[in-house]
């Protein structure tokens, strides 16, 4: 029988605590250890019986971990990454890889010395739904994407701001790095390379000195260009987390996100709904409206179980740190453009 993988946890706040919840139904792991600054939250795992540690440092040197799930403000990401790859314990880095383009190109070089993978959890990836989006616009089902539109639109409550690296700039805080992040992924995965941005951003209701608000302009590597907007204040259900079902703590709303439109069809995500008609089809051309289908699952369990098999070297990462840098320079890229009102290419950032 295939022994249990060790995995330790570095961070245990909201996302932390889900890692750990989802590690307990996913068979085949042993929770080694949690580090976490918050006494309360120690004394609660110690009380069921798990090791904890104030200093992940002194975790890695007791508990011989396999893996480590780092979910601690993004500002620590990059560094507490590179420590447990010093210690030969294959991290799964929550999203941002960093919180800047510097600290991740830093964790990259950290990583490639190491010869151990690294996953990134930007666990959409996982979802069937985005596989599903991934595998029809690729084998050319919507014919050539040329425009691309993507909503992140809801409130989050005040006591999410009580923490106060969220809004904190030195410390990774703001809408894009914690949200836009994911969305530009995903529609990286659907629709490939941003190759340049530009963008507005507004702070002007919640007066925090990071956004809660962004327009953004994206062009693709393929010709495609699109727009996004974002804003973690407005009562709204345009958001990935309302309307795909992916976790149960969020209202379902059977609303879409994104709009992926090409030369042959368009398709609206995640409903998975496309539209076509016929060839040069004009303005009486009947509409044909189909959906594709996909077999849900939970896309955090998928993801877990993907890193032991990383761990195990069963499989590559499905987004590693050079993916996820990629990733988050489009973000990096946005700030600055908003900053600098000019477009920014991302190969600018990327060196
Ligand atoms: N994948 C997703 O869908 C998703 C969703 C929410 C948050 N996140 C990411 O998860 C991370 C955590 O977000 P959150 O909302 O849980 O934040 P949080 O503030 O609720 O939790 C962070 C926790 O890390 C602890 N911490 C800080 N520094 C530490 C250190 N050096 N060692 C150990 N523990 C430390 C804090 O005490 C806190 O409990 C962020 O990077 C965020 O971007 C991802």
């Amino acid at each position: 029988m295939m022994q249990n993988v060790r995995i330790a946890f570095i961070g245990a706040g909201i996302m932390g605590r889900h890692h750990i919840a989802v590690a307990r139904r996913v068979p085949g792991i042993e929770i080694v250890g949690i580090a976490e600054l918050n006494p309360q939250t120690r004394d609660r795992y110690a009380a069921e019986g798990i090791p904890t540690f104030a200093d992940h440092h002194e975790m890695l040197a007791e508990v011989a971990a396999e893996g480590a799930v780092i979910s601690t403000p993004n500002a620590y990401h990059a560094s507490a990454a590179i420590d447990c790859l010093a210690a030969g314990v294959v991290p799964l880095i929550e999203k941002p890889v960093a919180d800047t383009v510097a600290a991740g190109l830093g964790l990259r070089e950290a990583q490639r010395a190491s010869g151990l993978p690294a996953l990134v959890g930007h666990h959409r990836r996982h979802n069937p739904i985005i596989k599903a989006a991934v595998e029809h616009v690729r084998a050319g089902g919507l014919g050539q994407v040329l425009a691309v539109n993507g909503l992140w639109l809801r409130r989050k409550p005040d006591e999410y701001f009580q923490e106060a690296w969220k809004t904190d700039p030195t410390a990774g805080g703001g809408t894009l790095l914690i949200n836009a992040i994911h969305d530009i992924d995903s529609l990286r995965a659907i629709c490939g390379e941003i190759v340049a941005v530009s963008a507005m951003t507004s702070n002007a209701s919640r007066g925090a000195p990071v956004e809660d608000t962004a327009a953004i302009l994206m062009r693709f590597a393929s010709g495609a260009v699109g727009t996004f907007l974002i804003s973690d204040n407005v009562v709204a259900p345009w958001c990935w987390e309302m309307t795909s079902q992916e976790d149960p703590r969020f209202a379902w709303q059977p609303e879409n996100s994104y709009v992926i439109a090409g030369t042959e069809a368009s398709l609206a995500v995640p409903t998975l709904e496309t539209w076509s008609n016929s060839p040069n089809g004009g303005r009486d051309a009947t509409f044909i409206r189909r959906k594709l289908y996909h077999v849900a699952a939970e896309s955090m369990e998928l993801q877990m179980q993907h890193f032991l098999r990383v761990i195990r070297r069963e499989e590559e990462p499905l987004a590693d740190v050079e993916s996820a840098l990629a990733t988050l320079a489009v973000v990096e890229a946005i700030k600055l453009s908003a900053a600098q009102g000019r477009e920014v290419a991302i190969a600018d950032l990327l060196g």
